[in-house]
């Protein structure tokens, strides 16, 4: 298995390793890369490992021109780890751990709307998505992505100093429960820290989403609603972002451990759609 999972390290840009068995053309400075050079239904050993290596190293990272079957997608998101389930939306009939990303003329709301990383109302977020579109609108439909690192970086000492040690609650209840009324459940409702630190890379982020986040523990409600008001717009900023436009057969592959995701609609009454595998995570710390 690649080392997405190892031990913090200290990421050394100039000393780590390079690509040998794939492309890897970055985007942004801060976030993003395409890759090339590899089929993802039939990937090496090799190019599995220097994916996951891209990934860490880049936080999201996109592919072109990949057709793919749902039997492709959920071997190729076995192959970076375990598989999970959602913890609130059903999976496809013949591959439940996948789930369907789809919008049309008569959707009334679409998948991830809001600056959000995925699941983490979790006890155990997601380590990361892989997104497949086979069928993508004539314009529109893009995802914007924002590095949680690049977030992190650029607030002051003194506000990284403030926001050290305090927890947020992730609750899925009010996400969920008005989407899916008929179910009687209780979803997911999991404490996390503001500030995570990434499992390999060893770099700090802010892990607090809009979507999922009710409040800081820590704090007085009003403290702790100024806070996360601040924190959401500062990570919305588009100096920490790439967007990714959409062609048919397009792959995007996210950190969720790092990187917030919103995906922009703006192409109704367009069809969009494909299939999401999810990697299941660790808690993070
Ligand atoms: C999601 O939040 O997983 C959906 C992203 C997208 O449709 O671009």
């Amino acid at each position: 298995m690649l080392g997405l999972r190892a031990p913090p390290v200290t990421p050394d840009r100039e000393t780590r390793l390079a690509y040998d068995s794939i492309e890897v053309t970055p985007l942004t400075a801060r976030i993003g890369a395409e890759i090339g050079g590899v089929d993802l239904r039939i990937p090496t050993n090799r190019q599995v490992d220097e994916i996951g290596r891209a990934l860490v190293d880049h936080q999201v990272i996109f592919f072109r021109d990949q057709p793919m079957e749902p039997a492709h997608l959920s071997g190729l998101g076995r192959s970076f780890g375990e598989l999970a389930f959602h913890s609130a939306v059903p999976g496809l009939p013949d591959h439940p751990e996948l789930v369907a990303i789809h919008a049309d003329k008569d959707s009334k709301f679409i998948a991830g709307e809001d600056w959000h990383s995925d699941l983490t109302c979790d006890e155990a977020p997601p380590l990361g998505s892989i997104l497949y579109l086979h069928t993508v609108p004539p314009v529109g439909g893009d995802t914007l992505f924002s590095s949680m690192y690049a977030a992190y970086d650029a607030l002051s000492p003194r506000m990284k100093a403030y926001l050290e040690g305090l927890t947020a609650v992730h609750d899925a209840d009010h996400v969920y429960r008005p989407l899916f009324p008929d179910v009687d459940r209780r979803y997911p409702c999991n404490v996390h820290p503001v500030i995570r630190t990434h499992p390999v890379s060893g770099r700090r982020g802010i892990f607090v989403n809009s979507s999922y986040v009710l409040r800081i523990v820590e704090l007085p409600t009003e403290e702790s609603d100024a806070v996360l008001r601040f924190l959401y717009r500062h990570c919305a900023n588009p100096n920490f972002q790439v967007r990714f436009t959409w062609r048919q057969h397009s792959v995007a592959f996210w950190d969720n451990r790092c990187t917030q995701h919103m995906a922009v609609w703006d192409y109704f009454p367009h069809t969009r759609s494909g299939w999401r595998a999810t990697i299941a995570g660790d808690k993070p710390f």
